[in-house]
């Protein structure tokens, strides 16, 4: 056989450029993060779950006239089929979120008449529905799986508050809506974390946008990625008080296991959406009147860190999830949907990230994804498998 000297990468794609972008930047080493020129403190601070939905599919912020238009876009396409809603009935009540979502999106496909258009205009379009339709998928499937009627989105609310509104029956409070509106400009868009990368991979095949998505959710649904948010507040369920921090993290290193929330493929630091939802936590548990999961949290994190560095002689860092699980439990938020909640804000960044791939991708024009690997299995015979018959078989 020809020796071929090919690199094998079992690296995870870890420090691998595979692809220009223009949608965001994380700066591990500096711990920054970049929505298309914007850092992510000032988007936080400063704009909504709209606004950013705006400046990752049109690639600018938006004016007072363009976010009124895009406002009244997304809101006109908040309903989902009443076929769809049939089909969740149909769906066992223990069913995992993840996937209901993920069986979701190509539901909806069936009913969207732009899937087969390869326009970019009808992928703005159809990401605009993906991002309106996302956060009632899974208030109607909350209330369906509890034995109620899906409410109707509420067209006086904005993303945020109207996604509290049709999970809860009840409009949200401003500092309520607020928070989950700034949550969601969080996780909007993170560059090729895995599940953007799996929508990327899919669309480079030409698939349609839905395709794409479906992959997309299914990837983030893993505990390494968007599932990590669950597992932190499982965690702190099941260590149950402040006074057991400590012996739970040295259990957990001794035993190899990993602290949930800690660590991250890109940041050498804190990540920069820790430090804002840290407070959001504390000041969520106060109003609730109970900081216990945020205490936890701050301890966990504390001992997490310095037991790593003692343990294998480097540091490890606080990820977006961390916080983000007792701030959703403080406000309510039922634990198996905190990465669906996550999933209703990165559609933004998965269909911007679509788009750029049909429309923009690496000159001279995009490719499809089509990596290799290294066949380390077995030859029998001298190049392939001679092959036995099935009664010659041992
Ligand atoms: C996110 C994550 C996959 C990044 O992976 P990574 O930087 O490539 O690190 P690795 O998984 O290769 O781990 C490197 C080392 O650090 C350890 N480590 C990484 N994250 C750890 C954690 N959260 N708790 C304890 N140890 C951890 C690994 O056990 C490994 O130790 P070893 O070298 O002795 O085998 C990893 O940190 C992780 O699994 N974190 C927990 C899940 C999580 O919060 N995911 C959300 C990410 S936003």
């Amino acid at each position: 056989m020809e020796e071929e000297c090919r690199p094998v990468l079992n690296t995870g794609l870890r420090g691998l450029v595979i692809a220009d972008t223009r949608i965001s930047d994380v700066q591990g080493a500096a711990g920054k993060l970049i929505y298309r020129g914007y850092l992510i403190q000032d988007l936080a601070n400063t704009t909504s779950f709209e606004e950013v939905a705006y400046l990752l599919l049109f690639e600018k912020l938006p004016n007072a006239a363009e976010l009124k238009g895009f406002k009244e876009q997304l809101t006109a396409e908040r309903d989902i089929p009443p076929e769809v809603i049939t089909a969740l009935k149909t769906r066992p009540k223990d069913a995992v979120v993840m996937d209901i979502l993920q069986a979701g999106v190509p539901l909806l496909a069936h009913h969207d008449p732009d899937v087969t258009d390869q326009s970019m205009e009808a992928a703005i379009r159809m990401a605009t529905r993906l991002i309106a339709k996302f956060p009632t998928i899974i208030a109607a499937w909350d209330r369906i799986r509890n034995g109620k009627e899906p409410l109707k989105p509420s067209p006086n609310l904005d993303h945020a508050a109207n996604f509290l509104y049709m999970l809860k029956g009840k409009e949200p409070d401003e500092e309520d809506g607020r928070f989950m509106d700034t949550c969601l400009v969080l996780h909007a868009e993170h560059s090729f974390n895995a599940s953007t990368f799996a929508a990327r991979e899919v669309a480079s095949t030409r698939a349609h946008i839905y395709a794409a998505v479906a992959a997309a959710v299914g990837s983030l649904s893993g505990e390494l990625h968007g599932g990590a948010n669950m597992r932190v507040m499982e965690m702190l369920s099941e260590i149950g008080s402040v006074d057991k921090v400590e012996a739970y993290v040295n259990q957990q290193f001794d035993a190899g296991r990993k602290i949930f929330g800690l660590g991250h493929a890109v940041y050498d630091t804190d990540d920069p959406r820790a430090h804002i939802l840290a407070p959001m936590s504390k000041r969520m548990g106060e109003r609730v009147g109970d900081t216990r999961w945020y205490e936890m949290s701050q301890l966990l994190e504390k001992t997490g860190k310095a037991e790593f560095k003692k343990r294998k002689g480097k540091d490890i860092y606080v990820n977006v999830d961390f916080y983000s699980a007792s701030l959703y439990y403080a406000m309510g938020i039922p634990i198996d949907l905190f990465t669906p909640v996550f999933a209703i804000s990165r559609i933004s960044g998965w269909t911007a990230h679509v788009i750029e791939e049909y429309f923009a991708g690496a000159a001279p024009k995009p490719m499809l994804y089509r990596p290799e690997s290294e066949y380390i299995g077995d030859y029998c015979g001298p190049d392939v498998c001679e092959f036995e018959p099935l009664q010659e078989r041992g």
